[in-house]
């Protein structure tokens, strides 16, 4: 802070001088003026914590003085003291007071008064500084917070903008997104249908062979049966002829039943493949048991041939899952290999390996080392009625079904990766609870 300034008036030399020896001790810069006038010109680059005023002066005297500085609006509030020795009756203080001074002091000077009354207004100066100051810093930050309330209020208003688009493109979102998963199931449906459409297309095809085979054989039967009728009512039936009846009759009944046979395994298959097996519930089961059972189920059909399974599976892993369509996929999976993996070997080798990877997926791997598969096979085996022994005991559908089932009811998948003349290899995966096992793969 600057030091404050005091303003000396007087006329008298010796009197600014005593004066100016004596403000010395205050601190505060003095300026002096030798009349009114000098004074007055003295205020227009000053501001000043006190005027000590002289009233009698040549010219513009120290009352006239103090009335003009009431008017100019940087001296209006400056404390004004007169020096005086002579007014000193009661009329004349007044007039001083009502000119705007706010005390007097009276001439010979007594210097601790002096002191003393300038120090009370010095330090009024420096309070009402020190006040300026902190109003005008408090004005400062009243204007800063309202700034930054302006400026809250704006990016409140900004956020909230922001944020109902978000909403309302959040909502859009969500509208399309069920309109989208509702044409997807819309879409699976129709597939559905289509594949569905497309199969029993294809049982009528295959069954068509064998049913039309047995209406012919029938019929035949049907014609010489009339013949053979005739014969016997018109007693020419000889027994050559009964003979030649019977022994085609044979022939063409095994044909009929051959056929129908072959129809009638189609069907089965067919409803395999069709059923809802969506509906098997889930359960618990040792895997390494379950997997024993269905080696243990073909034992028979294995052994004809001498054809081995090896099972590494670790014998804690217990899972839940749903075990009878498990049982179809690996029981399709050892047929194949049996039918036609080693359809001109004995002593073929199944090897079957369960692991558990992380998170709670089961992998099958399975191999033969059969006579494997082309490419052309391995293009079309997951076909429904694509199979290489068409006409003796294939139906084509043993595969599709294993894909349906991976893929579909157990949410997993089947990938066929092996060449001949190595086997075949599949790998199969499918997500499972996990109830215990000790061993998982990372
Ligand atoms: N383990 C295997 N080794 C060699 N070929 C196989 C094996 N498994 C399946 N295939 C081929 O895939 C075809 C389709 O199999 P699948 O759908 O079960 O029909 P199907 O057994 O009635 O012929 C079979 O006809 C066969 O050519
Ligand atoms: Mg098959």
């Amino acid at each position: 802070m600057n030091k404050p300034k005091i303003l000396v008036v007087d006329d008298q030399p010796a009197n600014i001088f005593a004066m100016k020896t004596l403000l010395a001790e205050v601190d505060a810069e003095v300026i002096t003026a030798n009349s009114g006038n000098e004074g007055l010109m003295a205020t227009i680059d000053h501001r000043y914590a006190l005027i000590l005023l002289d009233i009698n002066m040549p010219g513009m005297d120290g009352f006239e003085m103090a009335e003009i500085l009431r008017t100019d609006e940087n001296c209006q509030n400056t404390p004004i003291i007169f020096v005086t020795a002579a007014f000193k009756d009661n009329a004349n203080k007044l007039k001083g007071y009502s000119a705007g001074a706010v005390d007097y002091i009276e001439k010979p000077i007594d210097q601790t008064i002096l002191l003393s009354k300038v120090n009370i207004f010095l330090e009024l100066h420096r309070s009402r500084a020190i006040l300026a100051d902190l109003v005008s810093d408090l004005n400062q930050q009243v204007s800063l917070t309202n700034e930054s309330l302006n400026k809250e209020k704006l990016a409140r208003a900004q956020t909230n903008k922001i944020s109902n688009e978000l909403t309302e493109a959040n909502k859009q979102l969500t509208k399309t997104v069920e309109q989208l998963s509702r044409s997807q199931v819309k879409l699976i449906e129709q597939e559905k249908m289509a594949s569905l459409g497309q199969l029993v297309a294809g049982v009528a095809h295959e069954i068509n062979t064998p049913i039309g085979i047995g209406v012919t054989a029938s019929t035949t039967i049907v014609d010489n049966l009339k013949v053979l009728k005739n014969n016997f009512e018109n007693k020419t039936l000889k027994s050559a002829q009964l003979a030649k009846f019977i022994n085609e009759s044979e022939q063409t009944f095994s044909i009929i039943y051959q056929n129908l046979a072959r129809a009638a395994d189609l069907i089965s298959s067919f409803k395999q493949v069709a059923v809802d097996q969506s509906s098997e519930a889930e359960r618990s089961f040792s895997f390494h048991q379950v997997m024993n059972e269905i080696i243990t189920s073909l034992t028979p059909t294995l052994n004809k041939n001498k054809h081995k399974v090896n099972l590494i599976c670790d014998e804690q892993l217990n899972v839940h899952s749903r075990v009878g369509i498990i049982n179809q996929v690996m029981i399709n999976l050892i047929m194949n290999s049996i039918i036609h993996g080693f359809e001109k070997q004995d002593n073929g080798i199944i090897d079957i390996e369960i692991t558990l990877q992380k998170p709670n997926i089961i992998k099958i791997k399975y191999q033969d080392d059969g006579k494997g598969c082309s490419t052309e096979v391995s293009q079309h085996i997951f076909e429904p009625f694509y199979t290489t022994k068409r006409g003796r005991g294939g139906s084509g559908l043993g595969m599709h079904l294993v894909y349906n089932i991976m893929t579909q009811l157990l949410d997993g998948e089947i990938k066929l990766s092996s060449r001949e003349p190595n086997g075949v290899c599949f790998d199969l995966l499918f997500p499972v609870k996990v109830v215990n096992s000790f061993n998982i793969n990372e």
